[in-house]
């Protein structure tokens, strides 16, 4: 969602590469002011979509140019490594560890994180060669006592990352080739433009502050900041009378809003590590990734600020897709070979 960072994003030259993402692909994406309210709830606005607000490029790929730059993208096995920023409680750890294990997951029952990723796979590199289909969780570091204290800028972010590869005790390893670095920020955290402008980014790491150009992303736990924007639709906004939010399946609203996001930032970062491979649009400052363009869509149908046909569990649990143990609801990702955005749970497959 690149338009929503430009005005902020003039002020320094790295900045302007950096690539966001904003939940929910609602009114808030274009500013614009609801015109009706909601009579339904979260997974079934049939409201919003009459809302002429947020076109997203659902169906339609007139619109669309995703093209390939020349760029390496990750057909080398991944390994993404977890930095904990903060306060994380163990169910919280477990449950973002368990939608990492299921990317490579193909044993998990259908629809399931695997096929999911299995969209992300069609993309390919100069050679052909595709993303890889193993994404491994690697070693995790710890930062619990907020080594750069509770409001981190993009700056600071990348001394975190410098601070857990070259830690004394147990560094995490770094590997520029299929190395992943996720920090993720407890709910007590602060990082410049979230909630406002983004839920998380992707990036590289700068050689002249961390020593190496190691791909990363922040993602942070919106559950007491903003969840009715970073966590929908698990919690919607309070301005918006009438939408219920739906249940979340891990029983943690912050966390499971934050799987989508995650998702959403692999799946770039997969595709455009450098942010010189995959991306629409015409203007490499601001880039529009294959995330970016599903933004909001779980499911069939979804688009504008319909989510799409999402699963409901036995539990009453809204979700779209199975992992190891657990659901998840994961947005879609833009499918280069029929142009549209697809999902594993898609009722046409
Ligand atoms: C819509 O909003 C108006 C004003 O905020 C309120 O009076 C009305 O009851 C709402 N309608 C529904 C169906 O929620
Ligand atoms: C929300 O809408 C869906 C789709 O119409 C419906 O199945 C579900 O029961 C609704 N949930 C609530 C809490 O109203
Ligand atoms: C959504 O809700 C509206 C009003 O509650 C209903 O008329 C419509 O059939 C529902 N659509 C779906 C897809 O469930
Ligand atoms: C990638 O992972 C596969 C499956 O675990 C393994 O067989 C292969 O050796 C790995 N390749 C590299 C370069 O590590
Ligand atoms: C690799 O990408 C090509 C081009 O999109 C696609 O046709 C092919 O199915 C992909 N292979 C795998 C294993 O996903």
């Amino acid at each position: 969602m690149p338009q929503l960072c430009v005005a902020s994003f003039l002020v320094l030259f790295f900045f302007l590469f950096s690539s966001c993402s904003l939940y929910p692909a609602l009114a808030l994406s274009n500013g614009r002011p609801w015109r009706q309210n909601f009579s339904s709830n979260a997974s079934n606005s049939s409201a919003a979509l009459e809302f002429g607000g947020s076109k997203k490029y659902e169906g339609s790929s007139e619109f669309v140019h995703l093209r390939y730059h020349m760029g390496p993208v990750l057909t080398a096995n991944i390994t993404v490594h977890p930095i904990w920023y903060g306060s994380w409680l163990p169910s919280q750890k477990k449950i973002i560890r368990g939608f990492i294990r299921s990317i490579s997951a193909g044993e998990a029952k259908r629809p399931s994180v695997h096929g999911w990723w299995s969209t992300v796979r069609l993309y390919t590199d100069q050679t052909g060669a595709n993303i890889t289909t193993i994404v491994r969780l690697g070693e995790e570091k710890n930062d619990r006592f907020y080594s750069h204290g509770k409001s981190l800028t993009r700056l600071s972010i990348q001394s975190v990352i410098k601070n857990a590869i070259s830690a004394r005790t147990k560094p995490l390893p770094t590997n520029p080739r299929g190395g992943l670095y996720l920090l993720l920020t407890s709910k007590d955290v602060y990082v410049e433009q979230f909630c406002g402008q983004v839920c998380g980014f992707h990036y590289f790491t700068f050689p002249s502050i961390v020593g190496y150009t190691l791909p990363y992303a922040w993602v942070g736990n919106s559950a007491t900041q903003c969840p009715g924007i970073c966590a929908y639709p698990f919690a919607v906004p309070t301005y918006i009378p009438g939408l219920k939010p739906v249940k979340s399946p891990n029983g943690d609203v912050g966390v499971d809003g934050m799987i989508s996001v995650i998702a959403h930032e692999l799946a770039e970062l997969a595709t455009n590590p450098l942010v010189n491979a995959w991306y629409a649009g015409q203007d490499p400052s601001f880039p529009t990734e294959i995330a970016d363009l599903c933004e909001g869509i779980y499911g069939t149908g979804g688009g504008g600020s319909y989510t799409g046909q999402m699963l409901t569990g036995r539990d009453g649990a809204t979700y779209n897709m199975n992992g190891i143990g657990r659901r998840f609801l994961v947005q879609w990702v833009w499918n280069p070979v029929v142009s549209y955005c697809s999902g594993p749970n898609a009722l046409d497959q």
